[in-house]
């Protein structure tokens, strides 16, 4: 990055871990929200792109991940668009194979994890079997000599929160993360779709740079303008900063996760861009 004009910029967090080891719930007891309860049987299909500001002002932006064996591809593409990841453990569960899986990304994308011990609330809950278990997988959480943050939480009941914040924020620090946010924008897609009354949608994560209403763009092979932004409450809003997640109306087809978004200076260098993508 040649900017100069480096500024603070909030971390990104993917929460991964086992099915149903209450990765949503954690975020909506981080969000105060209930997403849960709006998903068919419970079941995260797509991810989840938020920002939650904390008590202190502080910003953190999250992608929830689906547990489900169908979702390799997904949780990979997890990893490599974030700072930190949060691997959620059931504690009365165990290490299990989307969790193992999950630690394996993590590891491969070179990100710092942290893990969540889940459902403490739980009689069968044990963390220090889990802490254990993670050593044959050479996660070594602090308690057992090593560098990994660990924290116990019940989504639940809503305990241990300001704990796995207060570590994400300190492990944000150590990563010292900037962006410019005074330059055209350049974001990554999270996830589209084709909406039958918006047409096509995309989910994006802003890198650096500030995305506007208005912004002339190329994603993959398709160029567009923004019509709207949308952010992670379904509110319209002018504009995304660095690691703001937010949806965007206005594209000419449907781009692919973990495309690059850039925004050009007019219409001729976006077609341009376009055609040439095209061709390579
Ligand atoms: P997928 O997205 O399907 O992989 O699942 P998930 O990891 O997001 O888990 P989800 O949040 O859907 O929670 C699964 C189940 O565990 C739900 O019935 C939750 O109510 C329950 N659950 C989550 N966290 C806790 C907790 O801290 N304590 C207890 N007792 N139950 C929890
Ligand atoms: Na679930
Ligand atoms: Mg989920």
């Amino acid at each position: 990055d040649v900017d100069t004009d480096l500024q603070p910029r909030p971390p990104v967090v993917t929460i991964m871990g086992h099915v149903d080891h209450g990765k949503t719930s954690l975020l909506d007891a981080l969000r105060g929200t209930d997403v849960v309860a709006g998903e068919a049987g419970g079941i995260t299909q797509h991810i989840g792109a938020y920002q939650v500001t904390l008590k202190s002002g502080a910003k953190i932006s999250f992608l929830d991940t689906p547990g489900h064996e169908a979702f390799t591809e997904m949780r990979a593409r997890g990893a490599t668009i974030t700072d930190i990841v949060v691997i959620v453990v059931a504690g009365d569960d165990g290490l299990m194979p989307q969790t193992i899986e999950a630690i394996n990304h993590t590891k491969a994308a070179g990100v710092p994890m942290i893990v969540a011990i889940n459902k403490m609330d739980k009689p069968g809950s044990d963390a220090n079997k889990i802490r254990t278990a993670l050593l044959q997988h050479d996660v070594q959480v602090e308690a057992m000599g090593g560098e990994v943050q660990d924290v116990e939480v019940s989504a639940l009941k809503k305990t241990g929160l300001d704990e796995l914040t207060d570590k994400i924020l300190l492990q944000a620090e150590l990563l010292e993360l900037r962006a410019n946010p005074d330059r055209m924008a350049e974001a990554t897609v999270v996830e589209a779709k084709l909406d039958k009354g918006k047409g096509p949608l995309a989910t994006v994560l802003v890198r650096r740079g500030t995305l506007r209403t208005g912004d002339i763009f190329v994603v993959g092979t398709e160029s567009g303008k923004v019509r709207a932004l949308v952010n992670d409450k379904g509110q319209q809003v002018k504009e995304a900063g660095p690691s703001v997640p937010v949806e965007v109306l206005g594209l000419t087809g449907v781009p692919m996760a973990g495309d690059n978004l850039a925004v050009v200076e007019n219409e001729a260098r976006a077609r341009e861009v376009a055609l040439y993508r095209q061709q390579v």
